[in-house]
């Protein structure tokens, strides 16, 4: 993967998360998503100033979709918050929605990390449609709205660490992944989950080119008790709209104690498998990334140490260099990999 150093974000578009939960809240007791102004100025003075820069200032557009289901919209804004208990939250400053959006992997928009954003305006996710199959008693072709309209969409703040050694803290909106892939029945056989990417060579510059490093598409794959376990979650915003095309939209993995390449974006399948499932970064490159991918400090990358990490936004003049934690700081997970030899299960 390739690392390039990024422009400095000032600090003051840095939104605390004070800030968004208290535009969660002003949200929450009525308030119209078409706020401006006039809904800013109902939070405190310092708190609307920020806002305003950072969230209100910004119009749907913004979010680089050609097209938003207002269904989907809908769902988005009736969310619920995380769970009260658990790793479902984190008191971390948030990193500002610029950067979420604009320092992205992205390799079907391109391998720099703004190409996304520059590249996505004209994707579409209306219509879309999901493919399940595999070892499942509910296999078939599913529309978006089959998919996540039986779910209430919910809140979590979660760390994302890259495997380049940055992360960010997030505001994810999704549902768990086990309320979703119980749906579709897997049976006894169902060992592993895979996850796929679209194709589409209109929609994904890389995909055309004849240089792209990639064998598209982009899988993915998870153990199912990996996969099934409570902090894992299909994103389907972030922040307090629908995901941005440069995120996945728009169906994306979340794998909070994971490196950043196992949250697959703009997912198009589903499948059951009974053996472990190839990914697309071990397939380019064994030796340097794996098929389980946690986070672990003490497993330096056979290029560069895995012990720390710059919290974006961060510059030359402002690092922000922070020690990584095992498995992220999702302690919770590590029963998941009892008597597993960490060092060779990277
Ligand atoms: N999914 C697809 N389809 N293509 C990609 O190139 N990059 C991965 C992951 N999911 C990638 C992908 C990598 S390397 C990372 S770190 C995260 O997406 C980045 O997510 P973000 O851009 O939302 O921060």
């Amino acid at each position: 993967m390739l690392i390039k150093t990024r422009k400095e974000i000032p600090s003051s578009e840095i939104t605390p998360e004070s800030v968004y939960k208290a535009r969660r809240q002003f949200l929450k007791t009525g308030a119209n998503v078409a706020l401006g102004a006039a809904g800013a100025s109902l939070l405190s003075p310092t708190a609307s100033a920020q806002v305003g820069d950072s969230l209100f200032a910004r119009a749907p557009a913004d979010i680089n979709l050609a097209s938003r289901p207002d269904w989907l919209v809908q769902k988005v804004a009736e969310r619920k918050d995380a769970p009260a208990t658990g790793s479902f939250n984190t008191d971390e400053e948030l990193t500002p929605f610029s950067d979420v959006t604009t320092y992205n992997n992205f390799y079907e928009f391109g391998t720099g990390k703004e190409d996304p954003s520059n590249n996505a305006s004209e994707f579409r996710i209306d219509p879309w449609s999901v493919e399940v199959a595999g070892e499942c008693a509910k296999p078939g072709t599913y529309t978006l709205e089959d998919v996540l309209k039986p779910h209430t969409f919910e809140e979590r703040v979660y760390r994302l660490r890259c495997v380049e050694a940055w992360s960010m803290v997030i505001p994810w909106i999704g549902i768990p992944m086990k309320d979703l892939l119980s749906r579709f029945e897997p049976n006894g056989n169902a060992q592993y989950v895979k996850f796929t990417t679209l194709v589409d060579r209109d929609q994904f510059p890389a995909q055309r080119s004849r240089f792209a490093t990639i064998d598209w598409p982009y899988q993915e794959g998870l153990r199912m008790d990996e996969a099934m376990h409570p902090l894992t979650l299909m994103a389907t915003g972030l922040y307090d709209d629908v995901l941005p095309a440069q995120n996945g939209a728009p169906l994306r993995l979340v794998v909070p104690w994971k490196y950043g390449f196992k949250s697959i974006k703009s997912i198009v399948k589903i499948e059951f498998t009974r053996d472990m499932p190839n990914n697309t970064w071990n397939d380019l490159q064994p030796r340097e990334y794996g098929f389980y991918a946690n986070v672990n400090p003490n497993v330096s990358h056979p290029r560069w140490s895995q012990a720390s990490e710059r919290r974006l936004p961060s510059s030359l003049f402002m690092p922000r260099r922070i020690d990584t934690m095992m498995f992220n700081g999702y302690e919770e997970v590590a029963s998941l990999y009892e008597g597993m030899d960490l060092r060779r299960n990277y």
